[in-house]
């Protein structure tokens, strides 16, 4: 199914789709590779079209995507029946903008802890919605431009600390409550340290580790929700200690294995998770299998491997949004890994007849369909984007749900 096609050097960046073989120059220095999508071409290489043409290169092979457009995707989840529970988008929406409005006016003591405070709230709607069993990936906020960076991250952060909490067994809603809502907050300290941009991935790199400044920010948050009047432990320990590491190199308190309070270790392999998702335009980003390599190759050491084991059985290998492609070619997008399978999820096809509009979509279970199995996996679908809201609605966002928490204060 995948057909490939020379496409004029000029046209390149318009194209949807990858390129289909490696282009070298003439003494075979390597322009563009075989596999590199067109999309992150466009995002992290806008000048690629005068290169090639100072190479005297004139054409590119490029392989078609398969892909279907995010409409029509999600025209197809709306009709998978049983229905799929995936998270309300403007769940995202509002938890994104209540973040955005603390974040601008930090400065403020009372707009930092009534906002502090109705984060917390939102929290736990967050966490009613993880009750739900949403399909994970699916749910996780993607960012609309830079400026919104910082908060979908909290958001997410939050999402996967919330599962990886709702994977534990016996069960312990106490702690997933509060990792939702630690997951929300876990970087508020940082508001105080930067200013309101995202780095470059280069800047980010070089300010990484010796910045004195930004190790500081665990502590500075856990003061900040103490302050806001927030007093659960699991909530206050779990900020505090979210870049430690097992082996004792993380900070600010350089405490080793299980040391580190409990939240701490969950929300530093959800915060790193989430790193490897999102972040657009770095050469970090991974797509979701590529995500779960890196969380395998760096669990050792780093994190409370019980943790990551946790977070791999309700992800799987596959996470729920990974497109691929099955052995018989057709394109699809993982659902579910039901049962701890990691191998053989559920997948909602998207390409073939199934994806007529006239016809229900067809969802394959590839434990019940014999030898089919996942070929290859390309980038991610359903990854919601966060649209901004009108100007005028943000304070109402912010402060009209605000009411004192109560769960915090008793425990
Ligand atoms: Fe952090
Ligand atoms: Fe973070």
């Amino acid at each position: 199914m995948d057909s490939i096609k020379f496409v004029p050097v000029e046209l390149l960046l318009n194209e949807e789709g990858v390129i289909a073989g490696d282009v070298a120059t003439s003494s075979s220095t390597l322009l563009l590779p075989s596999g590199l999508p067109i999309s992150a071409l466009r995002e992290t290489h806008p000048g690629v079209v005068e290169l090639l043409k100072t190479h005297g290169i004139t054409k590119v092979p490029v392989k078609k995507s398969p892909f279907i457009t995010m409409e029509e995707f999600r025209g197809l989840l709306d009709r998978v029946r049983p229905p799929l529970s995936l998270l309300n988008p403007l769940v995202t929406r509002v938890a994104a903008h209540q973040m955005e409005a603390v974040y601008k006016n930090i400065r403020s003591r009372q707009v930092r802890e009534k906002g502090i405070r109705s984060l917390a709230l939102l929290g736990e709607a967050l966490c009613r919605h993880i009750r739900k069993k949403p399909q994970i990936t699916l749910s996780l906020g993607e960012e609309e431009g830079w400026r919104e960076s910082p908060f979908i991250h909290g958001v997410n952060t939050s999402l996967l600390a919330g599962y990886i909490a709702a994977g534990f067994s016996p069960p312990w809603p106490e702690f997933v409550e509060a990792m939702t809502i630690a997951g929300l907050l876990h970087d508020i300290g940082k508001s105080f340290l930067t200013p309101f941009s995202r780095p470059s991935a280069k800047e980010k790199r070089q300010r990484a580790e010796d910045d004195r400044g930004m190790r500081t920010h665990p502590i500075l948050g856990e003061a900040m929700l103490r302050d806001a009047g927030i007093n659960k432990p699991y909530i206050l320990s779990a900020v505090r200690s979210h870049h430690e590491s097992w082996d004792g190199s993380g900070y600010p308190d350089g405490l080793a294995g299980e040391a580190i309070p409990m939240g701490g270790r969950v929300l530093a392999v959800a915060n790193f998770f989430e790193n490897l998702l999102s972040s657009t335009a770095s050469p970090d980003k991974k797509r979701s299998d590529q995500a779960v390599s890196s969380l395998l190759a760096s669990a050792n050491g780093r994190f409370d491997k019980l943790v990551v084991r946790v977070l791999l059985a309700s992800v799987g290998l596959f996470p729920p949004g990974s497109v691929v492609e099955l052995s018989d070619e057709r394109v699809g997008v993982v659902l579910e890994s039901r049962d701890r399978d990691l191998m053989r999820p559920n997948i909602l096809l998207i390409t073939g007849k199934e994806s007529r509009k006239d016809e229900p979509p067809t969802v394959i279970d590839l434990k019940k369909s014999g030898p089919l199995f996942i070929r290859k996996v390309y980038d991610d679908y359903g990854k919601m984007k966060v649209v901004p809201l009108d100007k005028d609605e943000r304070p109402s966002v912010l402060f009209r749900k605000y009411r004192a928490p109560r769960s915090m204060d008793s425990r």
